[in-house]
């Protein structure tokens, strides 16, 4: 009996999950974005990923003088963790469709005394960016770009906004996630190297139990 319900609301939860991801290829993302919006500033505010935030960044070994764009930023962890560290003096951008988790991570910059540094604006990736071309040397984006249904018309966005010699950091999906996110090694390894720049180096490192970080320097 016990089993049984288990595996209803097991596979409730799976069938929910797998359409939450599947939204943006099949359902045009309003489901998504109502979700994002709604439960976005407590299920994110509430996660204690500091460490890892640390661990990716020690491992990208930035010069600190970067003028930094995180897409998909929730709350702005990202970019208030890079913010906050003793030794950074360059700009950090954080963007998001979801209205209150901007809110969320300005009021956050306000009470760590952090808006010299970062700035948050609420942006849907599937517009043009409001960028000049050339603005970046760093982009990270993280769990947004696999539920688009043209993934690839973000990617050269990206690459438009990028300096020479940027870094572009996005995130890999592992186990059932990455299948249910449709994008792998192979598509990454494609895509960026059709990018029309010269691609120096392709590295991926560890990052969440779900998530590996692909990093490709440019030339
Ligand atoms: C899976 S979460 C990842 C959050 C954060 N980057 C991280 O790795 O912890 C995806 C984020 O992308 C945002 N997002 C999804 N689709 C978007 C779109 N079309 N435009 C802008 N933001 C979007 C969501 O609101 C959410 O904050």
């Amino acid at each position: 009996m016990i089993w049984g319900i288990l595996g209803i609301v097991g596979f409730l939860i799976g069938g929910f999950l797998f359409i939450l991801m599947t939204d943006g290829r099949y359902f045009g993302k309003q489901l998504m974005y109502r979700v994002y919006n709604r439960i976005g500033p407590a299920a994110f505010g509430s996660r204690s990923e500091a460490r890892d935030w640390q661990n990716l960044l020690t491992s990208l070994h930035l010069r600190g003088d970067e003028k930094i764009l995180d897409v998909g930023t929730a709350v702005g962890d990202l970019p208030l963790t890079i913010a906050a560290q003793a030794d950074f003096h360059g700009h950090v951008s954080g963007i998001d469709w979801s209205p209150r988790m901007m809110e969320a991570a300005n009021v956050e910059t306000e009470k760590r005394g952090l808006s010299a540094r970062v700035d948050f604006r609420v942006v849907d990736v599937r517009q043009p960016l409001p960028f000049d071309g050339n603005s970046f040397d760093v982009i990270f984006y993280f769990g947004v770009i696999e539920t688009l249904p043209n993934p690839q018309v973000l990617l050269e966005e990206l690459s438009r906004l990028l300096k020479p010699y940027g870094i572009l950091a996005l995130s890999l999906y592992k186990g059932w996630l990455s299948w249910s996110a449709a994008l792998d090694l192979k598509w990454y390894q494609t895509h960026l190297a059709d990018l029309g720049r010269p691609l120096q180096e392709i590295q991926i490192l560890p990052f969440r139990n779900s998530q590996d970080v692909v990093v490709a320097r440019f030339g």
